[in-house]
């Protein structure tokens, strides 16, 4: 299909109608959850969502998270487990995605889940996601909304630079507050951390009373999606520098001279919603980018998470 243009749209009801409207005819819709911009489509529609897949140049083995308004919504497409129900009380609607089974007669189109039996549900907190779930009352399915791979974006405008004329429209309602992806928490077995993100792995490790088992950079048994090389800029990046060499621009954290800082105050949480703008912002000046050390608790591990994938080697 060729779409002439990606529409705009406000945050206001008339947008929200229009942006659901448009989720109907299975096409596909930018919205602001409270994590990052995500690439809506019909999670029942195959071919909406391999219109996800083909707008991102997304390989089709890695699954993707289906977003509903509420936790009694989540229950009709997976089995339940107390585990899920701690959860669910705790941190949902918010940053917590959680991999369960799927029920028999779930509706979900396969391409959701990469023909996987299990199926990634989050329930997000954003005003604008709310309204948007609530209006077209039925599961979306939205990855990141940036090409496969590149940076991914916390604005309209990061929307609109990676993927303008390849989706329907953008639900515009300003930046995201978290600034990182959601915590991928798999409970189709023993508890497992299948990404670091917006909930702090020691806060759902403090609910469960348990410790959760973890699975290795680069892993891809776990959770397919764990690319290597991943939220890249096009310059090389350069973890834990002190100082600056040669061109390169130095992204910093607390008290340093730097041309970019994601917190002087070392607040992790302002770090964390600062962190993908700013690599936006590095990458167009076009020079390598060096980024300072971030302490590797709470949010700081999702951060650092984030900065390994986009310093490692590219294909
Ligand atoms: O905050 C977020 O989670 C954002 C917003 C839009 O909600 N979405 C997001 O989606 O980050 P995406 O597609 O960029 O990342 C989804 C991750 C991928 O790593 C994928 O492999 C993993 O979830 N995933 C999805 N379904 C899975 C499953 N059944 N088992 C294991 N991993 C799964
Ligand atoms: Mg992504």
């Amino acid at each position: 299909m060729t779409l002439l243009g990606t529409q705009d749209l406000s945050a206001e009801a008339d947008g929200i109608a229009k942006a659901a409207d448009l989720l109907r005819q299975g096409l596909l819709v930018a919205f602001p959850t409270e994590t990052v911009y995500g690439l809506g489509g019909d999670a029942r529609n195959g071919e909406a969502v391999a219109a996800i897949y083909e707008a991102k140049g997304r390989p089709s083995f890695n699954p993707l998270i289906a977003h509903v308004a509420s936790t009694e919504i989540a229950k009709r497409f997976v089995e339940w487990t107390d585990q899920a129900e701690q959860l669910a009380q705790a941190f949902w609607p918010g940053p917590l995605t959680m991999v369960l089974p799927l029920q028999d007669d779930h509706g979900i189109s396969s391409l959701v889940t990469a023909g996987l039996d299990t199926l990634a549900v989050r329930v997000p907190a954003h005003r604008t996601a709310r309204a948007l779930l609530a209006s077209f009352d039925g599961p979306v399915a939205a990855p990141s909304a940036n090409p496969s791979g590149q940076i991914s974006p916390t604005t309209a405008a990061h929307v609109r630079t990676g993927l303008e004329g390849r989706i329907a429209a953008i639900l515009d309602d300003g930046p995201c507050g978290v600034g990182l992806e959601s915590t991928i928490v798999g409970l189709a077995g023993a508890p497992a951390l299948l990404r670091p993100g917006g909930v702090a792995l020691e806060r759902i490790e403090e609910i469960l009373q348990t410790e959760l088992h973890h699975h290795q950079l680069g892993d891809l048994l776990t959770a397919p999606g764990q690319l290597q090389s991943h939220y890249a800029p096009d310059a090389p990046v350069r973890l834990n520098a002190q100082a600056t060499q040669g061109a390169e621009v130095l992204l910093g954290f607390g008290d340093v001279t730097c041309d970019l800082n994601l917190s002087d105050s070392s607040d992790l949480a302002e770090a964390a919603a600062n962190l993908f703008a700013a690599l936006h912002k590095l990458n167009a000046t076009g020079r390598p980018i060096a980024v300072s050390p971030i302490p590797d608790h709470g949010l700081g591990a999702a951060i650092n998470d984030r900065l390994r994938r986009a310093a490692a080697p590219r294909d």
